[in-house]
């Protein structure tokens, strides 16, 4: 067993703070604590709250607040978790664990390249399914989906709305995918982090409703602006798995953080809610325009297709340069940050995040484009 490089979180880790113009987030723009609840409210629980161990599993008052989103719920389908990167580990770790004898996982590609490596150094085989472009827009390959899937398949990992390529799967080929996991009798997880963000169009299905074995997991990351919380979730209809699960999460972080539990609340409260949605909307949808511009003003180099959710896109260059080689020309030369789509599993592409201020997205792209006019 050989833990993988996580390429993609590496190089924002080493280089995201010292770039001058990081295009690398792949939600939006954060927000301050202010902008969640009253400085009177801030100072009272900063001073009064006891940094104990929170309820592990998440407090009720925040799940029910979660399984209010999946029809059929109650706060016992649901476990909160140190943000999505954790929901995905517990769920990958928790399958592979409980199944030895079925160790295979088929996953999307290009993704977030998480559960790729996690199942990999969890000892089980990752089988690619791809999205394709097809008719200017991104389609799953349900024929490729179905011959990757065996016998021995213990899950189907989707990620919808699709990190990097802002593709949104619809109804149909959803029920497509949770046709071939009910014949395979295989679990679905559906990293669904990104739903809410989409660009105007209506929200995404979410796979919950499609399938019984299906695990979706979420935070509060990317569509609410709240990485720094570190807030996640896991929420399936078998409220079995969602138990297993917790006794997983006693060996990981044992609990989320209490204080992040508290803004969480906050956060998912429905007026809340709908406002912070509505600031993520807004945002992207109006830097999508900044980015769809400078794109069609290098319509030489450029080939994408419009992402349809998620405040980054993922277009294909016709330049003599891998992709890797030309981040780090970019990072040395112009001190830009952006992900080379090798780290997704697709070379010739990059993903640009255009979630954060209009200016530094200006200036990021000026500099961008100023380096690949010189290379032919
Ligand atoms: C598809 C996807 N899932 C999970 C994560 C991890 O999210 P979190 O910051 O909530 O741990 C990311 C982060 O970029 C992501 O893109």
């Amino acid at each position: 067993m050989q833990l993988e490089v996580f390429e993609l979180e590496r190089i924002q880790s080493e280089w995201e703070h010292l770039v001058r113009f990081n295009l690398t987030e792949s939600g939006v723009e954060p927000l301050k604590i202010s902008e969640l609840v009253s400085e009177d409210q801030i100072v009272n629980w900063l001073a009064d709250t006891k940094l104990g161990y929170s309820q592990t599993n998440g407090t009720i008052p925040l799940r029910e607040l979660i399984s209010s989103l999946f029809p059929g719920t109650d706060a016992d389908n649901v476990i909160v978790t140190n943000g999505g990167a954790e929901a995905n580990f517990l769920s990958v770790w928790n399958l592979l664990n409980e199944n030895p004898e079925r160790n295979e996982i088929v996953t999307m590609l290009p993704n977030y390249m998480q559960i790729h490596g996690l199942c990999k150094a969890l000892g089980g085989i990752v089988k690619p399914f791809y999205l394709r472009t097809h008719d200017d827009t991104w389609v799953p390959d349900i024929e490729g989906l179905k011959e990757a899937v065996t016998s021995k398949t213990i899950a189907i990992s989707i990620c919808n709305p699709n990190n990097p390529t802002g593709a949104v799967l619809h109804e149909t080929q959803l029920k497509a995918i949770a046709e071939i996991a009910d014949e395979a009798d295989a679990w679905i997880i559906s990293d669904e982090i990104y739903r809410g963000a989409e660009i105007g169009g209506p929200m995404t299905p979410s796979m919950f409703e499609l399938h019984d074995k299906v695990l979706v997991t979420s935070s509060l990351s990317k569509v609410y602006g709240l990485p720094g919380l570190r807030l996640g979730w896991i929420v399936s209809i078998d409220k079995d798995i969602i138990k297993g699960l917790w006794s997983y999460s006693d060996y990981t972080t044992i609990c989320p953080s209490k204080l992040s539990d508290m803004l969480a609340t906050v956060a998912l409260r429905p007026d809340i809610r709908a406002r912070l949605l509505e600031r993520t909307m807004n945002k992207t949808r109006n830097n999508w325009e900044i980015m769809r511009d400078w794109l069609d003003t290098h319509s030489d180099i450029f080939e994408y297709v419009v992402p349809r959710a998620g405040p980054f896109c993922f277009p294909k260059y016709n330049l003599n340069i891998g992709s890797v080689d030309l981040v780090y020309r970019l990072i040395h030369e112009k001190s830009v940050l952006i992900v080379p789509g090798d780290h997704f599993g697709m070379s010739k592409h990059l993903r640009i995040g255009f979630g954060y201020g209009e200016d530094n997205l200006r200036s990021g792209l000026g500099l961008i484009g100023e380096l690949i006019q010189t290379i032919k």
